[in-house]
């Protein structure tokens, strides 16, 4: 990325996510004002237009999610995906976000059997994909390791509440801390996550009540899915709020647009064109110049 991206023109970085809660002066995107008080807007991207587009339309955050899996590679859950697969979504989306701050999700399995690889995993997301920061799904458990990637200069948005890698040990998709004891638990895996020196955390689909509980408790910003309007800053999974998955939609996704029904109509008109011999039209065809024609003719006659 060019480095007239850098701050001071309008470009989103970690300090000003992490400046949102104190309330002084940051780049979060149509501001123009303090931060403090402004909601954190967030939303996935996975390849170069969408990346453009939702950059263009002034979020704060982009993240390559590893959603990416389900939304777009096809896979039922997020387990599958490769860390060589979301390095070549990041370097699509990189092209396209120029203001937002762009974060890069590790998948399943780069973050789980060795720190010093999961280490070098973080790194390939910034040296090769150009990514801002990483994000890692677990809570204390995962303090060491958010702490050695913080000191690898990497900064680290955590992630908790329903972790879609933990869905086996879960036993499936399921609302958490819905018990006293998960409930403790979350507030444990929100405040070991600060401690450890992420700059933000998601929270995902946990009762609002215990969302806003964190909010008010952590210095850094919360960011919510799933858990209601008191977080910080909120983020959808792209495909799931413009109408393009396929799959099951969960109860807190808005749809805001239905661009699945408009590909399929466009399709269907295409291919009736196609049958029907309406399309190309002469219009949308290329044509030789007279001289041309006639040289060519004349070439047939003789
Ligand atoms: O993978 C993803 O898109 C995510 C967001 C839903 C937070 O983790």
């Amino acid at each position: 990325m060019s480095s007239a991206l850098h701050a001071g023109n309008g470009k989103v970085t970690v300090p000003d996510i992490i400046r949102h809660k104190t309330g002084s002066s940051s780049n979060l995107q149509n501001s123009g004002r303090d931060s403090g008080g402004r909601k954190i807007v967030c939303l996935t991207a996975y390849d170069y237009p969408t990346a453009r587009l939702v950059d263009d339309a002034g979020v704060d955050v982009v993240l390559v999610g590893d959603s990416l899996g389900m939304v777009v590679l096809g896979h039922e859950n997020t387990l599958p995906l490769t860390v060589e697969e979301m390095l070549h979504h990041t370097k699509a989306v990189r092209r396209g976000v120029r203001k937002a701050l762009l974060v890069a999700d590790m998948p399943y399995g780069s973050f789980h059997a060795d720190k010093n690889e999961a280490v070098r995993n973080a790194v390939r997301f910034v040296k090769e994909a150009g990514a801002e920061a990483v994000k890692v799904e677990g809570g204390e458990r995962r303090m060491d390791l958010i702490a050695q990637i913080v000191e690898a200069e990497i900064p680290v948005m955590a992630h908790i509440g329903l972790t879609p890698q933990s869905m086996h040990a879960f036993g499936g998709f399921r609302v958490q801390g819905k018990t006293v004891d998960a409930a403790e638990q979350i507030l444990r895996d929100a405040r070991a996550v600060e401690a450890a020196g992420a700059f933000s955390v998601v929270l995902e689909s946990i009762p609002r009540e215990i969302a806003g509980r964190i909010t008010s408790e952590l210095r850094i910003p919360t960011i919510g899915i799933g858990a209601g309007p008191e977080c910080d800053g909120q983020i959808l999974v792209l495909h799931d709020m413009i109408g393009l998955s396929l799959g099951h939609t969960p109860k807190f996704t808005r749809r805001y647009a239905n661009v699945g029904e408009s590909i399929s109509q466009a399709a269907s008109a295409y291919a009736q064109d196609v049958r029907e011999g309406r399309f190309p039209a002469d219009e949308e065809s290329y044509h030789l110049s007279n001289e041309v024609r006639e040289r060519l003719l004349a070439v047939r006659r003789s």
